[in-house]
């Protein structure tokens, strides 16, 4: 499967940053010599038209970081799956648990947001991982199933959506499993998806967290992964290159 580099921006940078980064990494691309993963790019809100612009002759998509499971309303301050594709986006992350913990979203809430962007076409990417306190107890596959289980719509096809695996504690800290932990992790989430849903082996599982040039080449070759979502080095120019290069299929 050819794998996937999604950049996740979160609340960071300027209009003239996110028009930098686009604008280079459209060169870099038009100018690349070998086939390369998917790229995909997730700025915050404001400065998801202006990115989308940029990248629309290119090879590489939008993404938004979140979505409102209604399609229209009186609901101040959100945006609707059916808006983000409006303006350009093919993908949105669902559930990063940034949302989950900052905003308190419930498990229903997620997968109500999930169908909704299944609706309109625009692919969810769906976050789950265990919490420290999970691993400690060594809970990670319990953990990992029970958002499964909870999260995911009652009805899907492998296409519409991928997966992130994103440990919390490695988020931000610096902090990676070893390779094989991942590797293990992420074998199980592809047995656990071929038991809900007829090909879903297929739903390409990415892993984020404290993903960097320097322990990307290593988790790109892992066999069972499909890609990573990278948070802090998507906002480093060269430093997401290299992870984007690093990327063999
Ligand atoms: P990080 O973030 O790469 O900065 O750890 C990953 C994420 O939150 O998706």
């Amino acid at each position: 499967m050819r794998q996937y580099i999604i950049g996740n921006w979160k609340m960071n940078g300027t209009k003239a940053e996110a028009q930098k980064l686009a604008t280079t990494f459209v060169k870099r691309v038009t100018e690349a010599s070998r086939p390369l993963p998917h790229i995909v790019l997730c700025p915050s809100y404001p400065y998801l038209t202006t990115v989308a612009e940029i990248l629309k002759e290119s090879s590489l998509e939008v993404g938004a970081q979140d979505c409102h499971p209604e399609h229209r309303g009186a609901f101040t301050g959100d945006v609707s799956a059916f808006q983000l594709k409006d303006v350009g986006c093919s993908y949105v992350i669902v559930g990063h648990s940034e949302r989950r913990h900052l905003h308190h979203e419930s498990n229903g809430l997620i997968r109500r947001k999930l169908e909704a962007a299944i609706k309109v076409e625009l692919r969810p990417i769906l976050c789950l991982g265990e919490s420290a306190e999970e691993r400690e107890q060594g809970k990670t596959f319990q953990a990992i199933s029970n958002q499964l289980t909870s999260d995911l719509p009652l009805e899907f096809t492998p296409q519409d959506l991928i997966i992130a695996y994103e440990p919390l504690w490695a988020i931000g800290t610096g902090i990676t499993p070893a390779p094989g932990e991942v590797e293990d992790i992420m074998g199980f989430i592809k047995h656990e998806l071929s038991v809900r849903v007829t090909g879903g082996a297929l739903v390409p599982i990415l892993y984020g967290g404290s993903v960097t040039s320097l322990n990307a080449p290593t988790l790109l070759n892992l066999p069972h992964l499909d890609g990573l979502l990278v948070g802090g080095a998507s906002l480093k120019l060269d430093e997401f290159w290299e992870i984007i290069s690093a990327s063999s299929r």
